[in-house]
């Protein structure tokens, strides 16, 4: 299924989630810290909920999203490009002071283009800050168990393959491109981004799985 005959159900999905206010925005803003004024590039920004949350930190936010249904909403918070990442040929060189990705990375196949691009189009010295589902956690096969005592175990499945999974979406399913966090780090260092912070956390409801990463975050800086 594509995102846009997902878009309704995104909409409702995100709409009651306690998981972004009490875990994806602070995660995002910890390792973005935005800077009032200075302009970021929301990438993957679906109907804006990041953007929102920015919005109250004084940084001006633009966006670039897939799916026009889930564009139009965004663009309450900010500008949005309708377009496909990891393309960002629309963009001039170093136009940004930083740009973010949020629970999107996922659905883009080429990751390492996404960094190649987001590092010509953010300013020497800006910052790249990226929210994901732990890769730990979407691996192919990857699930919880729990054992005869009811204690929660994790079945690590094919961690170190890189590949695509389809995962249950609404009525229908979403494809997921899968890679370690050693390709994500690799391919993010090979075109200049220098890390500066890496956060990992458990599913912040489920105390059960307090040991099982769930989220997560990077903050880079585009070496100059
Ligand atoms: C899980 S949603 C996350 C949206 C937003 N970042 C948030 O956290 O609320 C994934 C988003 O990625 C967008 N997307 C998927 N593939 C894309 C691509 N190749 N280019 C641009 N956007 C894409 C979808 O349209 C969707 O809005």
């Amino acid at each position: 299924m594509s995102w846009s005959d997902l878009s309704d159900w995104w909409v409702a999905e995100i709409e009651d989630d306690p998981a972004y206010e009490a875990a994806v925005n602070p995660m995002l803003l910890d390792v973005l810290r935005p800077d009032a004024g200075l302009t970021y590039l929301d990438l993957g920004c679906g109907e804006g909920r990041v953007m929102r949350a920015l919005k109250g930190t004084g940084a001006v936010v633009h966006g670039v999203d897939l799916t026009p249904a889930l564009a139009r909403r965004a663009a309450d918070s900010g500008p949005v490009v309708i377009g496909r990442l990891p393309d960002l040929g629309f963009l001039r060189d170093d136009s940004y002071d930083g740009a973010f990705c949020v629970l999107a990375l996922e659905h883009i196949e080429d990751e390492g283009r996404l960094f190649a691009e987001a590092a010509r189009a953010v300013r020497p010295s800006g910052i790249f800050a990226l929210v994901i589902n732990h890769p730990f956690r979407t691996a192919p096969g990857a699930t919880p168990i729990s054992d005869s005592d009811g204690e929660t175990l994790w079945r690590p499945g094919d961690y170190f393959s890189s590949g695509t999974t389809l995962e249950p979406a609404g009525e229908g399913q979403m494809l997921f491109h899968h890679r370690n966090t050693a390709r994500i780090l690799e391919s993010a260092a090979a075109v200049g981004w220098y890390l500066e912070r890496f956060v990992e956390v458990p599913h912040h409801e489920l105390d059960d799985q307090a040991g099982i990463p769930r989220l997560l975050a990077c903050r880079w800086r585009l070496l100059p």
